[in-house]
């Protein structure tokens, strides 16, 4: 799978543990940045990968800050991005079954490497439940105006 991957400067070391981890399962990962641990702003860098999933060139996203929720609020502002801000694999994975989530959000402060690892293999194994979701998961996307 394509998968767009990035952070800020507080879930740095995590995505490159994710995205070694990724690669090694034999997805094709783009690296949106940082480049090192400098201090950024997270919404530059969750723009990135919901700019990314949202033109195609991604099938999904990862984003890691701290807690990951800024990231998620960011890259819920990009139309077409439906991002879930999880700390746990089987909310990974209603994320993807009721919600279509297509965008997730993780810890990098809060939340093992473990369990970010669990988590990203739920979101990436599940799909879209569909039937009573889907009408609910359109509804969502009218709220962006289109
Ligand atoms: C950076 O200190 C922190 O605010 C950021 O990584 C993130 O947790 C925001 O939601």
């Amino acid at each position: 799978m394509r998968i767009a991957i990035a952070s800020d400067h507080a879930g740095f070391q995590e995505k490159g543990l994710l995205a070694a981890y990724l690669r090694d399962a034999g997805h094709e990962v783009a690296d949106l940045g940082p480049d090192s641990d400098d201090r950024v702003d997270y919404p530059d860098y969750a723009q990135k990968v919901a700019r990314a999933v949202a033109a195609g060139e991604a099938e999904r996203g990862v984003l890691v800050c701290g807690t990951g929720i800024g990231m998620a609020i960011a890259a819920n502002k990009v139309p077409g991005i439906r991002a879930a801000n999880v700390t746990d694999p089987e909310f990974a994975a209603l994320a993807r079954e009721h919600n279509d989530a297509n965008v997730i959000t993780l810890s990098g402060r809060f939340v093992s490497d473990e369990q970010n690892r669990a988590i990203v293999d739920a979101f990436l194994a599940t799909g879209f439940g569909g039937g009573r979701h889907e009408g609910r998961v359109q509804k969502i996307m009218a709220l962006e105006g289109r």
